[in-house]
């Protein structure tokens, strides 16, 4: 049986519609057109112009801040998709906006991730692909309270990147968080096998963490530190505070999704940090790995 057509919309979402087009080209897709606007009152305006009967929708939205006007332009988009009678219709979200509140820390505090899922799944989505997402930390499949969803990487790119082009010379790779254990075997074959894993606590989102690790031999090191999203930065601060304490002589920074909130550059810059390096899942003047290339080998040969 022949495969439907396959058409590729983004959304106007930090830099969507860019890899959309890009992704189109990887892909031999069409690239579709949404008229997206706000009405007076800030409501999301949405609609297809192209037409989507029987053919296979692919949707990128990144919900990066502000986060809950991407998402509802997220979900009615999907929505109509769907109404429009679709075949098949798959999202891309490169940066999935609530994955960090993905339990109930303390009682009778909403579980936002599990929120999220349940609308995609009413809106009809067939699969959701992400990039490094917080609350998925190994890549492939997985569920995503009920949603068949897949976890890409940026890892490796950025650790290539960082390699090829920081002079970095002798690298010691920290990661501040012990659950992204999965991203060092990511990359241990282009960084080394010079890891330092924190443990860190945080008692809620609004403060910066504490490291609690206490010793590591950074002396002379370049350190790098990976981490999969730069929010407040708080984590990013401790840990090159941490790395400069140990005698790291430079400290440089990968992350997957760049937020730099609360304008965390000039003090991440004040505390140490060299370079930060980041993707394009949301668009900053870091951003120099594109995300395109690595979505589209994945689903090349599969859709
Ligand atoms: C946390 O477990 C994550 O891996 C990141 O370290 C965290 O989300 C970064 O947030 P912030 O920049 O606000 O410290």
């Amino acid at each position: 049986m022949n495969k439907p057509a396959k058409v590729i919309f983004g959304g106007t979402c930090s830099n969507s519609s860019k890899i959309a087009e890009e992704l189109t080209r990887a892909l031999d897709a069409n690239l579709g057109r949404l008229q997206v606007m706000r009405f007076p009152d800030e409501e999301t305006y949405v609609r297809v112009l192209d037409d989507v009967e029987g053919k296979h929708v692919i949707y990128v939205q990144s919900t990066a801040p502000p986060q809950d006007t991407c998402l509802v332009e997220l979900f009615i988009t999907l929505d109509t998709f769907r109404r429009l009678r679709a075949k098949r219709v798959d999202v891309i979200v490169p940066y999935l906006a609530y994955a960090r509140q993905d339990k109930e820390f303390k009682k009778g505090e909403a579980i936002s991730a599990r929120t999220v899922a349940k609308i995609l799944d009413a809106v009809g989505v067939d699969r959701l692909y992400t990039l490094d997402v917080h609350l998925y930390r190994r890549l492939g499949p997985f569920s995503l309270y009920g949603v068949k969803a897949y976890n890409l990487s940026a890892g490796r790119a950025l650790a290539s990147y960082v390699k090829s082009n920081l002079g970095i010379e002798a690298p010691a790779t920290i990661i501040p968080d012990r659950g992204h254990t999965p991203l060092a075997n990511m990359i241990r074959d282009i960084v080394g096998d010079d890891f330092v894993f924190l443990r860190k606590k945080r008692k809620t989102g609004w403060e910066y963490p504490k490291i609690y690790e206490k010793t590591a031999d950074l002396e002379g090191k370049d350190a790098v530190i990976f981490d999969d999203i730069l929010g407040t930065g708080g984590t990013l601060l401790r840990a090159t505070q941490f790395a400069l304490s140990k005698g790291a002589r430079k400290v440089v920074v990968a992350v997957t999704h760049a937020l730099f909130l609360n304008n965390v550059r000039g003090r991440l810059r004040d505390a140490g940090v060299s370079q930060v390096v980041t993707t394009d899942s949301i668009l900053q003047p870091e951003s120099v790995i594109p995300i395109a290339p690595i979505i589209a080998e994945y689903l090349k040969s599969r859709i």
